[in-house]
């Protein structure tokens, strides 16, 4: 094509399957040269044969980034701090990633001056609204290309016009699900998923084994927590990172940390999602257990609903709004205390905290024993009871009162 008709640069969201490889030919054919970024957030695959990909396939450039540790402080971390569970199960992997996704393809975008970025979202899914509303937030002044939502292209259509760009195209069986990895958890839908009635197949299943097949004896594990942040297994310090690959291999081996939900989608469609995210739901669960002796109970009440406002601003593409950004430096404050270790127990399916301590532990034993060495005054409660119920005995005699008024 000759330069005087070519449209400018776009930066394009490339994962390196069929849709975003064929996405390259079709932008490229829209007179626009192509810059693909591909974030490395601990999702298998050769990161290398992606990029070589991408160029071979027409891209201008390709980009990897290694982004597993921003995703892990700014996105994670922030995310266990509120104890993030989208409708109370999902620990937000798929959401979480976006976001970030997106803040790389604009970096890459103002440092090589293309005026467009490109996602390979479908029109009905979650992920395009969030890697939009991202790039709106960090760059109102990018046009947004999303050609799946456009095009027609059937899976058969897809194959055609790749073979006829020779665009390789994966000869193994492909997938029955559509599924999303990283770090923090694995996505898996489709195929017979699509039928909430149907139990999950195995093969569904990549992280984890069966419970069935798990181990018939218990493994313990310790997780110590610095402000709130894992950063030690067993005693042995490591960086988060390294704490979530193990976890993930462990809760795996014991069947922990299996999803299986109707959710509710952004755009009003229940859908049926499985999930795996054995290091998410044990690094959740430790969390939560080790505020429970560290932070005061109107804390704890005050942090529960944030932490619901979390989950959904995460989920709902709002993960840059002043509001998330407002209850990250609550939560920041707040886990200043929140130092410790925590004991779980994996059996069979399950991580259960058994025990935890705190060098900032509110747990007072005097307080709470009901032995000898209790150090609590009881005639002190009689008062407190007085007090404390006086709102309701004036109630209720005024209900008295009125009874009597009516007869
Ligand atoms: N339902 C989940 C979410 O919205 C997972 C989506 C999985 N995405 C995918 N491309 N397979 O976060």
């Amino acid at each position: 094509m000759p330069e005087a008709d070519k449209k400018g640069k776009v930066v394009l969201a490339y994962s390196g399957g069929l849709d975003t490889s064929v996405l390259v030919r079709w932008l490229m054919e829209r007179g626009l040269d192509v810059i693909c970024v591909t974030g490395d957030l601990g999702q298998p695959g050769d990161m290398e044969r992606i990029r070589k990909k991408a160029l071979d396939t027409g891209a201008t450039d390709a980009r990897v980034v290694d982004a597993r540790d921003e995703f892990l402080e700014d996105y994670v971390v922030p995310a266990l701090w509120a104890n993030a569970l989208y409708q109370g199960r999902y620990p937000l992997a798929t959401a979480l990633a976006r976001p970030l996704l997106a803040k790389l393809q604009v970096d890459l975008a103002h440092s090589c001056g293309a005026t467009a970025v490109a996602h390979g979202c479908t029109g009905k899914g979650n992920d395009q609204v969030r890697f939009e509303v991202a790039c709106r937030a960090l760059d109102p002044g990018l046009e947004i290309i999303a050609p799946m939502r456009e095009w027609t292209m059937t899976r058969e259509q897809e194959i055609e016009y790749a073979e006829s760009w020779g665009i390789p195209v994966p000869v193994t069986v492909e997938s029955p699900y559509s599924v999303d990895e990283n770090l923090w958890g694995r996505s898996c839908e489709c195929g017979v998923l699509e039928d909430p009635w149907t139990e999950p197949p195995e093969d569904a299943y990549e992280w984890t084994t069966s419970p069935r097949g798990a181990p018939d004896e218990p493994d313990y594990v310790e997780i110590d927590f610095a402000c709130g942040i894992p950063v030690a297994l067993d005693g042995e310090e490591m960086r988060l990172a390294q704490i979530v690959d193990r976890l993930n291999a462990l809760g795996g081996s014991h069947g922990v940390g299996r999803i299986d939900m109707v959710e509710d989608r952004l755009v009003g469609i229940k859908s049926r999602e499985i999930y795996e995210a054995p290091a998410a739901v044990m690094l959740i669960e430790a969390h939560r257990d080790l505020e429970s002796i560290t932070l005061t109970r109107e804390t704890l009440s005050a942090k529960r609903p944030l932490e619901q406002r979390v989950a959904e601003m995460a989920y709902e593409g709002l993960w840059f709004s002043p509001l998330n950004r407002a209850v990250r430096d609550f939560n920041a404050s707040v886990q200043e205390r929140v130092d410790g270790t925590v004991r779980m127990r994996l059996y069979k399916g399950t991580a259960v905290p058994v025990g935890r301590r705190s060098p900032n532990s509110l747990y007072d034993a005097g307080l709470a024993t009901y032995d000898r060495a209790d150090a609590f005054d009881h005639t002190a409660s009689r008062g407190f009871i007085e007090l404390w119920g006086l709102p309701l005995e004036v109630w209720a005699a005024s209900e008295r009162r009125r009874g009597e008024g009516e007869k």
